[in-house]
């Protein structure tokens, strides 16, 4: 090949100036590269330099690393607006259950079935924790609906706490214990080593589950770091025994079935439904354990690539902290990549998800139903033997609606795996229909007709929740409660914020 190459120059002598003139501009744009990653290396090494206080210890006090990092700064203090909305998402505070009144019945006598809102920025994580009906009135005699462990993914005061009194400590607690002590929304020391600025893990869960799983996170790439941050709460877990202490369900895959297997071998279950009295599973936000097995996590993306695209700024190249639905600023988060229009790249998007909320929208509807058949087999006076396996349908139907739906961005992450999950979920959710339909039939009802669950409203007082009382109740709690939670912790200096 070598030899003919030679001959070719030897007669056409242009053709050696083109191959040099190739090599050339190639060696310049190399030399580019090169010259940008040693600039951004630099500039972060400023920026290190640049340091005006020294922060030590697990500060939870963000404002106070925003001294030495204004602009990661400035524009994490962006996580608190709320102006934009995409197709399906955004960052609007939104009340899921008057949109889909299907899911007060597939939660009843879970607390999710009172109130449940679309996720918003972090700066509101502490705010919407402490505001949801889910998390109850405790105090004056009223005991906690929940135990400390609610507060793990909300705050940078949890690692502090956790430092304080003990990890296991820590999660056995009622989740009020630590009202006036977890204050400060999500922020730098969730993710970041003080003294380096290095990703750093900061919640044992995600620690711990690596280890049962024969790996040492402290080996994780600089790129994969980039997703694990993410990963410390943007998972599935759950509380497991009387110490509720958080574990991560990875033992045996992160696939929704080896998870499931999982659950079934600890016979764990998160409550029992109070229409089917089937032992139920709840999904939390599995988003990483599904990103992992879509085409981006495939090429080696992380999810700053797009959650936190980078900026330049008066020659200054830094990561957006808004983190934020990527739609918002398709130019710097997709167009980075891919050299299509902005519109295209959203239709993508909006076509995967399109297509997953038909299945789900599906599955809503048939669950639910499953859910209210079996209910009226228990009112007829069934024997338990003869509803097992349709209980576990059930169970098996509604972990997996979970696990596709509670990843808010699974089906863009992972289109093709989400759709397989919903199809299941949806073939169960028939498949146990079809038991019932059997069991009624011998119950000799023949003329099944679903409840009127058209409104969140209908649906809450379908499963018995008396709404106004709840409401009420904590409306004059957020007056009283946490204001004086807040006072407690600013007059003890923990709380620096506006
Ligand atoms: C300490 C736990 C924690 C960590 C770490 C964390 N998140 Fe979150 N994230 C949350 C919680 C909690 C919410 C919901 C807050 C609310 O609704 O009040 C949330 C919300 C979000 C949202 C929705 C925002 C919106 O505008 O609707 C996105 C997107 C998101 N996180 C992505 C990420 C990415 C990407 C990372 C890693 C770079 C990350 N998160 C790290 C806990 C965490
Ligand atoms: C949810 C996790 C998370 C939180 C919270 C967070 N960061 Fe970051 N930060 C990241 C990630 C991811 C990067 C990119 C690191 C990389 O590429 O190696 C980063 C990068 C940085 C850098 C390096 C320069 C740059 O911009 O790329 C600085 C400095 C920084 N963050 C400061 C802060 C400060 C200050 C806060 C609090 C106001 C904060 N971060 C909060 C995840 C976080
Ligand atoms: C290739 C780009 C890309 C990567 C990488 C990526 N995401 Fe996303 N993510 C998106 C898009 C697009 C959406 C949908 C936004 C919309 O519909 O407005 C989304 C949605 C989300 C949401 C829901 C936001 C909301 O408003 O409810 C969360 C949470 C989220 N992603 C977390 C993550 C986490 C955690 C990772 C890494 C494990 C990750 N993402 C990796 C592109 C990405
Ligand atoms: C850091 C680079 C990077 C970013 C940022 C990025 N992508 Fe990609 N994307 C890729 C790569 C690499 C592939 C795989 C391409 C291939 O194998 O041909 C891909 C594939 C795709 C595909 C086709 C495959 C599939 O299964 O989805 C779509 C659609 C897509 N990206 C949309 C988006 C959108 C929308 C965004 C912004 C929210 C985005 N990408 C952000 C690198 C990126």
């Amino acid at each position: 090949m070598f030899n003919k190459l030679a001959d070719s120059i030897r007669q056409k002598p242009v053709i050696g100036w083109v191959i040099f003139t190739v090599v050339m501009v190639a060696v310049f744009l190399l030399g580019l590269l090169a010259a940008s990653i040693t600039e951004r290396r630099a500039e972060i090494a400023t920026l290190h330099a640049n340091k005006v206080i020294e922060i030590t210890g697990i500060n939870p006090k963000s404002d106070e690393w925003g001294i030495n990092y204004p602009r990661e700064y400035n524009t994490w203090l962006k996580t608190k607006e709320m102006n934009f909305k995409s197709k399906h998402l955004g960052n609007m505070p939104e009340d899921v259950l008057e949109g889909r009144p299907e899911m007060v019945v597939l939660w009843a006598g879970y607390a999710f079935a009172r109130d449940y809102s679309a996720p918003r920025g972090h700066m509101h994580a502490i705010e919407d924790v402490s505001h949801t009906l889910r998390t109850g009135t405790p105090g004056d005699g009223i005991n906690d609906m929940q135990p400390a462990t609610c507060w793990t993914c909300k705050s940078p005061d949890v690692p502090r706490m956790m430092h304080e009194v003990g990890i296991t400590e820590f999660y056995k607690q009622p989740w009020s214990e630590f009202g006036a002590e977890i204050v400060n929304p999500i922020g730098c020391a969730d993710c970041h080593d003080p003294k380096t600025m290095h990703l750093t893990i900061t919640r044992p869960g995600l620690i711990e589950a690596f280890q049962r799983q024969g790996r040492d996170i402290t080996q994780a790439t600089p790129q994969e770091m980039r997703s694990l941050v993410c990963a410390q709460c943007h998972v599935e877990y759950y509380f497991k025994g009387d110490d509720k202490y958080l574990t991560f369900p990875w033992d045996g895959g992160m696939t929704v079935e080896a998870m499931e297997a999982y659950y079934d071998n600890a016979e764990y279950a998160d409550w029992t439904h109070s229409l089917s009295r089937t032992p139920m599973l709840k999904a939390q936000h599995p988003d990483y354990e599904i990103f992992l097995l879509g085409t981006h996590a495939k090429r080696g993306l992380s999810c700053a690539d797009c959650h936190m695209p980078y900026v330049s700024e008066g020659g200054i190249k830094y990561s957006n902290h808004q983190i934020m639905s990527p739609l918002k600023n398709i130019s710097s988060t997709c167009q980075t990549c891919h050299r299509d229009t902005e519109d295209n790249l959203r239709n993508y998007v909006y076509e995967y998800q399109d297509k997953a909320l038909e299945i789900r929208d599906r599955v809503e509807k048939e669950l639910s139903k499953a859910h209210i058949m079996a209910k009226t087999a228990w009112d007829k006076g069934v024997v338990e033997t003869k509803m097992k396996d349709a209980l576990k349908l059930i169970r098996q139907a509604q972990w997996r609606w979970d696990f596709a739906v509670a990843s808010h961005g699974a089906s863009f992450h992972a289109p093709v795996e989400t759709q397989r999950i919903l199809a299941h979920s949806l073939d169960r959710s028939m498949l146990a229909q079809l038991e019932l339909q059997k069991i009624l039939f011998s119950l000799g009802v023949t003329d099944f007709t679903m409840p009127d669950i058209s409104s969140k409203a209908k649906a809450q007082e379908y499963i018995g929740l008396d709404m106004k009382k709840l409401r009420s109740e904590k409306d004059q709690w957020i007056k009283t409660t946490i204001p004086a939670w807040l006072e407690k912790a600013r007059a003890e200096g923990k709380y620096t914020m506006n």
